[in-house]
């Protein structure tokens, strides 16, 4: 018999791509994975809530796949993630196209679920509330090739609270992972061929143990010294919980690169204290300060949230302010999205997003001109480039980024994927620099 094939969609955040790979990982006794839907006889969507807009994508998805299911009767189409944890039987009700709905914690049982589909032709919805342990946990490594990158979740859940986000309404509560577990997944992956380990986390700071109760900074040095492997990042740390000891973590572990994404969310204190951040402006910019003391390379990346419950112009100017204070690499800027069953959903707003129509594009143009400015101060220098592949456009360039996560495209031979190469920058564009091997 010809092997079935899957095909996953992911949408959202890294956390979301993690769990794809384990979901291919647990089928893939079964089902080889697909590289377009129209040849898959299982489409997975692994979805997103975190705003509106993400959440309706996946509808609009749902519809373009009637045909394809008109196509071939025998096609199962799941639907899981974010969206699934929250909207569960109610996916079934809305949408007659959809086999089975899975949520965060449920995918080690993806595999029997299809096969339950496949036996008694009932559709179903699995979703599990909050667990003691991090979903995909257990599942083996994939055995598909593997690129330079990859990810390694290491706490589940968020007890942060903050009061737009969904997340812990999603996720679950905190929960980390063995370090053994940590470490014996990361060794796999590096004798594998990665060189590049990005450890994940909604708050990587809250990080312990349950085995010794230890905590981020001893784990982040254990991966450190795993041999082979050329590069360690971490994603994200929380403003509130940076603390010293990270900063001179960085700064003293040779893996871990010069690059940090610290979500500030905004410059204005009310408003902070309003989405219950937990810092104020100043504390988060001692953070920023104490980190470049110590490593003066660094370079900063953020999310930003414009049109709060009750954010006014003035708050508002306090972000761009801010943004011109710290400079950052690259900024992730969202409108406020309302979301169900938080507590900034319940907050008044005079204001109304009408009126702030034009901000999100005012604070993208102040961040887009700081961006380009540090692309124009990188022309004429020299960098390690960890090549990723070749460029997404496919234009026959390299991809692959510097240690503070700068991109770089330049010519140069496939075989480089997986390698450094020095690079001289010669050139910026907006979302990327140009350069060409120097050795
Ligand atoms: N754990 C991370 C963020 C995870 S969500 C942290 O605490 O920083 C990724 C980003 O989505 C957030 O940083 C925030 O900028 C944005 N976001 C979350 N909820 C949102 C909402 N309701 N509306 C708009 N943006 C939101
Ligand atoms: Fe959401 Fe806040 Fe948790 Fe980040 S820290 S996931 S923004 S609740
Ligand atoms: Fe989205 Fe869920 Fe991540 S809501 S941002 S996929 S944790």
């Amino acid at each position: 018999m010809e092997t079935e094939k899957i095909f996953v969609k992911t949408f959202g955040c890294q956390m979301n791509f993690y769990d794809t790979e384990k979901i291919y990982a647990y089928v893939q006794d079964r089902y080889l994975p697909a590289s377009v839907p129209e040849e898959a006889d299982v489409i997975l969507l692994n979805t997103c809530s975190i705003r509106e807009k993400a959440e309706q994508k996946v509808y609009s998805l749902l519809g373009r796949m009637v045909p394809l299911k008109e196509r071939k009767p025998g096609l199962v189409i799941g639907v899981g993630g974010c969206v699934a944890q929250q909207e569960g039987e109610t996916i079934l009700q809305r949408c007659p196209m959809v086999d089975i709905v899975f949520g965060t914690h449920n995918i080690d049982e993806i595999p029997d679920i299809i096969q339950e589909r496949l036996r008694t032709g009932r559709r179903i919805c699995r979703i599990r509330e909050d667990v003691q342990r991090v979903p995909g946990d257990q599942a083996p490594l994939s055995a598909g090739p593997l690129g330079p990158t990859a990810l390694v979740t290491i706490i589940k859940g968020c007890d942060n609270w903050c009061s737009y986000c969904i997340v812990p309404l999603v996720r679950g509560r905190e929960v980390s992972r063995p370090a053994a577990r940590i470490l014996a997944e990361a060794s796999g992956l590096v004798s594998k061929g990665v060189r590049e380990i990005t450890l994940l986390g909604q708050n990587v700071n809250s990080y312990r143990d349950p085995d010794t109760g230890k905590g981020f900074v001893d784990l982040l040095s254990r991966v450190n010294d795993i041999e082979g492997l050329e590069r360690l990042r971490f994603v994200t740390s929380h403003p509130k919980d940076f603390s010293v000891d990270l900063a001179e973590a960085m700064a003293g572990l040779s893996k871990v690169c010069e690059h940090i994404h610290l979500p500030v969310q905004a410059g204005s204190d009310r408003v902070l204290a309003a989405m219950k951040r937990g810092y104020t402006v100043s504390q988060y910019l001692q953070k920023v300060d104490l980190l470049r003391k110590r490593i003066p390379e660094v370079e900063l990346s953020t999310d930003l949230i414009v049109g709060f419950p009750g954010e006014g112009r003035e708050d508002f100017e306090k972000t761009l302010d801010l943004l011109r204070e710290v400079r950052y690499q690259n900024a992730f800027s969202f409108r406020y999205s309302p979301r169900p069953g938080t507590r900034a959903a319940l907050m008044e707003d005079p204001i109304g997003p009408l009126l702030r129509k034009s901000w999100l594009p005012e604070l993208q143009q102040v961040q887009n001109r700081i961006t380009s400015e540090k692309h124009t101060m990188m022309e004429g220098k020299e960098v390690e480039v960890l090549v990723e592949g070749s460029d997404r456009k496919d234009t026959g360039l390299l991809e692959g980024r510097t240690r503070t996560n700068y991109i770089v495209h330049f010519p140069g031979e496939k075989t480089l994927a997986g390698k450094t190469a020095k690079v001289l920058i010669l050139r910026s564009r907006t979302i990327h620099l140009e350069g060409k091997v120097i050795t």
